[in-house]
């Protein structure tokens, strides 16, 4: 399985959704891989809850299922009040470790103004320390969103593509790296 992207807005019409779109005919036009958009609007999950998920439970079983088997992951990230917003964090809550245990991921954030700064800083700085999840220096920040189209002379894109690219060839090699990480046998330290 190639790399899973997730649109990270629970708007109708967001444009995280339309930026996850770009990035998957990318995807499919310059890499050999296979992508696909996981949309926290379509998929509206349940908060996490220790005391598990009644009716969702198989949801969340299929949601793990599914992200344990991609190499790599693309968060698409609205700035919203200055952050990311919830549910992307649930996201990475519901998760837990093992789908995303030492695997690449790209940060792409919007704004439809001057932000995308704030997302990309706190996704960093707070929620790789128990899911492991391994985001790469690489980063995509689209400011003003509404009028940005994908064309082969905009920066903003060229850089996009140049990201995607560098994410693929982490997630070609973080493959061994995790299995030289499981013959070690470490303890988890989640707390
Ligand atoms: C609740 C809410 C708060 C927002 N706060 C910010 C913000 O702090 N900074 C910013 O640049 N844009 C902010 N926006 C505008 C988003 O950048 C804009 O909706 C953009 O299209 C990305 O979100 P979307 O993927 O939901 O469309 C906010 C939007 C919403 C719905």
């Amino acid at each position: 399985m190639g790399l899973i992207i997730v649109s990270g807005s629970n708007r109708k019409l967001s444009q995280s959704e339309r930026v996850s779109k770009i990035i998957e005919k990318i995807i499919k036009d310059q890499l050999d891989i296979n992508s696909y958009i996981f949309s926290l609007y379509s998929n509206n999950l349940p908060l996490w809850n220790e005391e598990g998920y009644g009716s969702n439970e198989e949801n969340i079983i299929k949601l793990k299922k599914n992200f344990s088997q991609s190499k790599g992951f693309i968060f698409v990230v609205p700035e919203w009040h200055g952050m990311a917003p919830p549910h992307v964090k649930n996201l990475i809550l519901l998760l837990g470790s093992k789908p995303l245990w030492h695997k690449p991921a790209l940060i792409v954030t919007v704004s439809s103004s001057n932000g995308g700064a704030y997302p990309a800083m706190e996704l960093r700085g707070s929620s790789q320390k128990n899911s492991h999840i391994n985001w790469i220096p690489e980063q995509v920040i689209i400011r003003d969103v509404k009028n940005w189209n994908p064309a082969s002379s905009d920066e903003v894109y060229q850089r996009l593509v140049a990201s995607i690219k560098v994410l693929n060839i982490y997630s070609n090699q973080l493959d061994e790296v995790r299995e030289q990480l499981s013959d070690l046998d470490i303890k988890d330290f989640g707390m």
